[in-house]
């Protein structure tokens, strides 16, 4: 788990999911080195904070993207699912798990790194605290050989979750394809209208859904729905793009849909609306919903 997720310079408005997302590849690392009853907390500073603590606390005068201060150590060539015993001794009752540690990030450098790698930052600050769990485990990268096996851990935890390498630089035609994809499996004996929807989140992950009809009509559920909640379920909050396509025709959303997306979309939100095999066009939400009706219109924030 994450312990604790605290920020040493102003929070930007840009990574609204960071807290739930940081969450879950703390817990997807713990996973996959095979341990459980676990965590760590997130600092989050800039250029000069971490460019002071490097040459405090390592003598090294530069500024770099993470570092990590364990907590717990453990025995040369061991990590921590060698050392049970040694983790029960560490449990924290008051935190109710074992604290390996602090993760400290540079949010400036994550940011000219992300830009540089051409992915999101939400995946590049998910690859630096996934880097720092692994090093509050125990692994290092002094060597080729270890240095590999821990980027494979850190590959396998991320993957776990649906962060790879190139989720989140999936094109309007791929998530379009998903849509299709997803449309095989509607269940339309009524309409025997298909319609396919795929979401990507914030945090670089895709839902699929299809729509779902019902012998009591009213009771049909649309596959934009059936796609947001799905991406609901696995705990996304903010959706950054999606895609629908109809069997015969293009699938306009219809109006409960558009104002279910609204809940978790800016009105930016590109909205790729197709025909199979026909194509597609991109409109923005804001287009098919002007002077919406949003959350934040009743105080509400969608992260909470
Ligand atoms: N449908 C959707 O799945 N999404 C929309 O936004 C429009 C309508 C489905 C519902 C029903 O199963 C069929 O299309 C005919 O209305």
């Amino acid at each position: 788990m994450l312990i604790e997720l605290q920020w040493e310079i102003p929070v930007p408005d840009d990574l609204p999911e960071l807290e739930r997302t940081l969450d879950r590849v703390a817990e997807a690392c713990f996973r996959t080195e095979g341990i459980s009853g676990a965590g760590f907390s997130v600092r989050i500073v800039d250029d000069e904070a971490i460019r002071r603590l490097n040459r405090e606390m390592r003598n090294v005068d530069a500024a770099t993207d993470v570092l990590s201060f364990p907590t717990v150590s453990f025995p040369a060539e061991k990590t921590a699912r060698d050392c049970p015993k040694r983790l029960r001794r560490e449990y924290d009752p008051y935190l109710r798990c074992v604290n390996l540690g602090d993760c400290v990030i540079n949010l400036n450098r994550a940011r000219r790194q992300a830009e540089e790698y051409g992915h999101s930052l939400t995946r590049e600050l998910s690859y630096l605290a996934a880097h720092s769990a692994f090093h509050l485990m125990g692994y290092d990268h002094i060597d080729e050989k270890e240095r590999s096996a821990m980027r494979e851990m850190e590959e396998r935890a991320l993957e776990s979750i649906g962060i790879t390498r190139d989720s989140d630089g999936i094109s309007h035609e791929q998530l379009f394809a998903l849509a299709c994809e997803a449309m095989q499996n509607s269940y339309s004996p009524y309409s025997h209208f298909k319609v396919g929807a795929c979401i990507l989140t914030e945090d670089g992950r895709t839902f699929k859904g299809c729509n779902f009809e019902n012998a009591s009509y009213g009771a049909t559920i649309c596959a934009e729905r059936c796609a947001a909640g799905c991406a609901i379920a696995a705990g996304a909050r903010r959706f950054r793009t999606i895609a629908i396509v109809g069997s015969t025709a293009v699938a306009w959303p219809c109006g409960i849909c558009r104002q279910v997306l609204r809940e978790f979309a800016d009105l930016d939100m590109p909205v790729i609306v197709g025909a199979y095999g026909k194509g597609f066009v991109v409109k923005t939400l804001g287009e098919l919903l002007p002077e919406s009706l949003s959350p934040e219109d009743l105080g509400v924030d969608t992260q909470a």
